[in-house]
């Protein structure tokens, strides 16, 4: 089907700009153009550390592509703190996380806000990447793919089927972030399978069948051939393991 891999880096609050060059610096020494080929590369900063990162990307002419963890899907106006779509496009930001689960639980990011941003996202011509998952509580009470299924809806909702199709979706269960708990390959590739099936339904079979849709949670270079094993699973999003460029690198390269 020709999807090919996406290994994203989500910093999340972690390094200053001076730090994140460093970090990005390291992890190019260890990839080389075979790599690339082979999997889109993609790291995740902070909003405050884009910019030094691009010049980076630039200046070495590096085939790692700028990610940013959120956005606010109106365009500009009086909303402090708030950074907009056009001010990512500007940095050369490719992709963007949407709903990732910290977003959701900890600053109140609805279902209906994630549609918004995804849309807004597309508009401005960059990729999101659309998070969902489901609680322990919610994996136990039999729910999980209620739930996910319900954030992907929202998260795709009057999106046209060819522009799903050039989306990224992650499923990370909530359970597994930051844990050290990994959903188990199977378990993972199951939900991811929801996933792919509820695009399928919603977006038309093309869409289902493009769709590159990710497992984060505690990946590490030790699991990440396992996912990667699963027909499903079209890369992963690394949170703890994205802070060490030679980890990194270890999961980047997940068939060495
Ligand atoms: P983790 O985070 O790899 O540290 O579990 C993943 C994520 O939150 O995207």
């Amino acid at each position: 089907m020709g999807r090919k891999p996406l290994i994203a880096g989500n910093w999340k609050m972690h390094a200053t700009h001076l730090e994140a060059i460093q970090m990005v610096q390291k992890l190019s020494y260890r990839l080389d153009i075979a790599d690339y080929e082979r999997v889109d590369v993609a790291v995740c900063p902070p909003f405050t550390s884009l910019r030094s990162v691009q010049t980076v990307i630039e200046t070495d002419h590096l085939p790692i592509a700028l990610g940013a963890q959120d956005v606010d899907w109106r365009g500009q106006g009086a909303f402090t703190g708030a950074v907009s779509v056009p001010m990512l496009a500007a940095l050369g930001v490719r992709y963007v996380i949407v709903g990732h689960s910290e977003r959701r639980a900890i600053f109140g990011d609805s279902e209906a806000d994630v549609g918004k941003k995804a849309g807004a996202v597309l508009e401005g011509g960059l990729t999101p990447i659309v998070a969902v998952g489901e609680s322990l509580e919610q994996r136990e009470a039999g729910e999980t793919s209620a739930v996910i299924t319900s954030q992907l809806r929202a998260g795709l909702k009057g999106i046209e089927p060819d522009v799903v199709a050039r989306s990224v979706v992650a499923y990370e269960p909530v359970w597994a972030i930051g844990t050290g708990r990994t959903a188990d390959p199977d378990t993972a590739a199951e939900s991811v399978g929801v996933l792919r099936a509820e695009i399928a339904d919603s977006h038309g079979d093309g869409a289902g069948a493009a769709v590159r849709i990710l497992y984060g949670g505690s990946v590490n270079p030790g699991n990440i051939a396992a996912f990667m094993a699963k027909r499903d699973i079209d890369g992963a999003l690394v949170g703890g393991a994205s802070l060490d460029p030679d980890q990194f690198a270890a999961v980047v390269r997940f068939w060495v």
